[in-house]
């Protein structure tokens, strides 16, 4: 078996939904001092999922305070209408659940013809042969390791296998997508994530609700390099 098809490093990507949003300029420096870092930016639209966060306005003044990749998690309806809006706002970024769009394949693409990376994501209960006819037509898959909504919530193991199953897709097909994980990520489990095949973690609460953001960001790092 070759080598397993990853970006070089392991990315953190903090989500600013566990950020104070009377200060989201404070929660971008956090990241800036803790560079290389994604910022996460999930998007609800109270209907996918039972609440309401961020909108295009707000990515464009995200985009205004910082040079990061901005990466969108779009957890709405129909998110093929909004999927080029959010990228003029300033995302790197976008990723779509496969259970909000029955036609997937044609925003995918938008999405790339628009210059952005396009992810897939797939809530936990969706299984990962769901994107076999989908490979080459996505930057990465977003896997999400808790029912999508809130942040704060507890890792779902089985998550795990997942990873383990969309790696050996990936070096089987020999097409490097990444593999990113979303939810109650922490210093307990991102170790194990990145050897599993994670290249991307995100991590709300384990930032922003830790007493020192700045070297919280550090710790994970430190746990996600040592692969
Ligand atoms: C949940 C969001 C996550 C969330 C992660 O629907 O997609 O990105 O912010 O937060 P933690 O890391 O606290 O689970
Ligand atoms: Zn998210």
């Amino acid at each position: 078996m070759s080598e397993p098809l990853r970006i070089p490093t392991p990315l953190l990507a903090p989500s600013i939904l566990s950020a104070d949003f009377a200060r989201l300029a404070d929660g971008l420096k956090v990241m800036e001092a803790g560079e290389p870092c994604v910022v996460h930016v999930d998007v609800m639209d109270g209907h996918f999922v039972p609440n309401i966060t961020i909108g295009m306005p707000v990515v464009a003044a995200l985009r205004k305070e910082t040079k990061l990749t901005l990466d969108c998690h779009l957890m709405i309806e129909n998110p093929g209408r909004y999927a080029l809006e959010f990228i003029q706002a300033g995302a790197d970024w976008v990723s779509v659940h496969l259970e909000a769009d029955p036609h997937i394949h044609r925003t995918l693409s938008a999405i790339r013809g628009a210059g952005a990376k396009a992810g897939v994501v797939l809530n936990p209960g969706t299984p990962v042969e769901g994107l076999v006819d989908l490979v080459g037509d996505f930057d990465f898959v977003l896997l999400m390791s808790v029912n999508p909504g809130f942040g704060g919530q507890s890792f779902i193991p089985r998550i795990l296998d997942k990873v383990a199953r969309l790696d050996t897709l990936r070096r089987e097909r020999n097409i490097p997508f990444m593999i990113q994980v979303d939810g109650g990520v922490g210093m307990g489990n991102a170790r194990e994530l990145v050897q599993a095949g994670a290249d991307v973690l995100v991590a709300g609460n384990a930032v922003f609700k830790a007493p020192d953001p700045v070297k919280a960001i550090a710790e994970l790092q430190a746990k996600m390099s040592a692969r």
